[in-house]
């Protein structure tokens, strides 16, 4: 399974990207904000210098909500480096504009998908990869894990190309979860994937051995 980070913090990404356990980047609109940048250069600037940094997928979002306006925005971020995926959200508008990409050979990353349906549209569309997000459907009392369950068992047995990215992960276990259902992809805060190092007993069974090993010095 690919780690993705979800944010737009160069700092972060950095970090992550020297463990050497960083497959890839999303960003959305609000994650962009979060780190205050604005304006469509700084934008376009903040998405090279995150392609400069990490060799793999990077999601960039369109803010468009029309067809003509998607495709022109998506146009403008796949020009920008190989590495980087459109983000399309799943509307209308946003499946037609993913097929159109697609036909062009542009990679898409269809997000905001709530529904096995919607994620089975995005497929048929051509996205590249499909986006559930678990934890917003945690928040509103729906089972975001089965959610990610249901597309992976869709998608292999219809053998489809699109890859599932589990998205709006919230916690370590979210991540171990999708691993165990056969996500393609998670993407997680740097603090989800920051808590996958800890145990109590890794940090007493060191302290354990240094104290063993000053014993015999
Ligand atoms: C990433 O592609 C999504 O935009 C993101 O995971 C949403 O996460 P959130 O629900 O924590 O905002």
């Amino acid at each position: 399974m690919k780690f993705f980070v979800d944010t737009a913090n160069l700092d972060e990404i950095r970090e992550l990207n020297d463990l050497g356990v960083l497959d890839g980047v999303t960003t959305n609109p609000s994650l962009m904000a979060k780190v205050g940048i604005t304006g469509r250069q700084n934008v376009l600037n903040h998405y090279l210098a995150i392609c400069e940094m990490v060799e793999g997928d990077i999601s960039a979002e369109v803010i468009a909500t029309d067809f003509e306006g998607m495709m022109r925005e998506g146009m403008e971020l796949a020009n920008l480096h190989d590495n980087i995926v459109v983000k399309v959200p799943m509307t209308r508008d946003g499946i037609k504009a993913i097929n159109a990409f697609s036909e062009q050979g542009i990679r898409t990353n269809c997000t905001l998908v709530f529904t096995v349906g919607q994620a089975l549209l995005a497929a048929k569309a051509g996205a590249d990869y499909v986006s559930p997000f678990v934890g917003r459907l945690d928040d509103v009392s729906t089972n975001g894990l089965a959610l990610i369950q249901d597309i992976v068992t869709v998608f292999n047995n219809y053998d489809m190309f699109t890859e599932v990215l589990a998205a709006s992960i919230r916690h370590p276990v979210h991540i171990v979860e999708c691993a165990k259902m056969g996500a393609d992809v998670v993407t997680c805060p740097a603090s989800s994937i920051d808590k996958l190092f800890n145990h109590p007993l890794t940090d007493i069974g060191l302290a354990q051995f240094l104290a063993d090993y000053k014993k015999v010095e």
